[in-house]
């Protein structure tokens, strides 16, 4: 078996800590359960550009139970949990690629390892193995059935890919179902990155200035427990609606040019590239903390900030002060890569548990449907979102009520009015 981790020897702890995250994805473990007993994936090959956690391990014990051949890869060069990829290897026989802090070429070959087994089914986050395949590795695209993509950015390059009519098989969008964005977007990477934060500098956020760049489904959370801990929370948009929800959401709303002299922390969540730049460097307070937590690195120019500065210096794990001419100290929180993966675990496992539900579910859907799916990015199928809501509310004990049949009429009808 092939494999890239940093120490086997972490297999034990990780395993360990799998199993307490396995514990809070009770309907991936349904999943699980009906995988094995029906095995729908038997013998399709797997590959998967994922987080290395304790969650994406579940997952991956998951495809595997239902027949599948899985070969995992990083989707980010920080977010790897080395005892998590040391045991995968060891107690579930699972092929991973992934070291925590490994270069951008050590990246690109741990995703062409992944694609060596000639995978029929890709799983992506951030569609960095679906953009490799289809530049570098194209001879493999004949045997693809289809694909499925985690997050936000992923989609937003697979859309581009099929307007330009480059996208050679079907890719369904994990990130759009509601079981999946409308949680793990607001409630995972709220309080994953505000830990993130908190690991990495230990300061306190009550009575700060915190500024949160970009109010989709990310920064909402974000902003909403920031300001639960007490932060002032202050919200840069481009979006006209956008700007005015967060206005009615309570929170300060401007511009980056007003927001830098005043923020305390910064944290971008915008998908976009080079968000906090010269400008912005040049006008912050001494002391400033800068991170992101948006999927790639790009959104904290940190080439110019680099230029800026006339010193650099890591001053604690995740933390790297530049000190720039003008005498002020700017600090970037883990490279500016995601820092609810680089600095803390990531989403809780109770969210991810609908993300992951909606991975299983749609490798099924994309090898039952496979005949009748064209070129293209879908949607969920809105059965699979609904059954993965109702299997989330009875994990938790949460009946619903049922439409009675005189309400059921009343909903089909528009004779009636006041
Ligand atoms: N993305 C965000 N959090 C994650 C986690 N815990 N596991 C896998 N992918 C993630």
């Amino acid at each position: 078996m092939e494999f890239d981790v940093k120490d086997r020897g972490l297999a034990e702890k990780g395993k360990l800590r799998i199993e307490w995250a396995a514990q809070s994805m009770p309907v991936l473990r349904s999943i699980r359960d009906r995988f094995t007993r029906e095995r729908p994936l038997q013998g399709v090959r797997v590959a998967a550009c994922l987080h290395v956690t304790t969650e994406t391990a579940t997952l991956a014990q998951t495809l595997k139970a239902g027949g599948a051949d899985v070969r995992i890869c990083a989707s980010n060069p920080l977010s790897t949990q080395d005892d998590v990829a040391a045991s995968l290897v060891t107690h579930d026989a699972i092929s991973v690629f992934a070291i925590k802090g490994e270069d951008t070429d050590t990246y690109y070959r741990h995703i062409h390892a992944a694609l060596a087994h000639a995978p029929q089914v890709t799983m992506d986050d951030g569609a960095d193995l679906v953009s490799t395949l289809h530049s570098d590795r194209r001879e493999l695209l004949d045997e693809i059935i289809g694909g499925t993509e985690e997050t936000t950015t992923g989609v937003i390059r697979l859309r581009s890919m099929a307007e330009k009519g480059v996208l050679q098989y079907p890719i369904i969008a994990v990130n759009d179902a509601d079981t999946k964005h409308l949680f793990d977007n607001r409630y995972g990477t709220g309080q994953s990155t505000v830990d993130g934060i908190i690991r990495a500098t230990n300061r306190l956020l009550a009575g700060s200035n915190f500024v949160v760049s970009g109010y989709g489904w990310c920064g909402r959370g974000v902003a909403m427990r920031a300001a639960g801990m007490g932060a002032k929370v202050i919200i840069t948009e481009v979006d006209p609606l956008r700007a005015l929800e967060a206005v009615m959401d309570g929170y300060q709303v401007m511009s980056m040019t007003q927001a830098a002299p005043i923020g305390d922390f910064f944290c971008t969540l915008t998908g976009d590239i080079h968000v906090l730049r010269r400008e912005h460097f040049e006008t912050m307070r001494d002391g400033a903390i800068v991170c992101n937590s948006g999927h790639f690195n790009v959104e904290i120019d940190l080439e110019t900030l680099n230029e800026m500065a006339k010193g650099r210096r890591k001053i604690r794990d995740f933390v790297e002060e530049f000190t720039l001419v003008n005498g002020r100290q700017i600090y970037v929180l883990g490279e500016g890569r995601l820092i609810n993966l680089a600095a803390a675990e990531g989403h809780p496992s109770s969210v991810m548990d609908m993300s992951f539900a909606n991975q299983a579910l749609c490798a099924e859907y994309l090898i039952t449907h496979a005949a009748t799916l064209r070129k293209e990015v879908y949607r969920v199928p809105t059965v699979i979102d609904r059954d993965i809501a109702r299997l989330k509310l009875s994990s938790m004990g949460i009946e619903l009520d049922t439409l009675t049949e005189e309400q059921e009429k009343y909903l089909h009808s528009w004779e009636m009015g006041t």
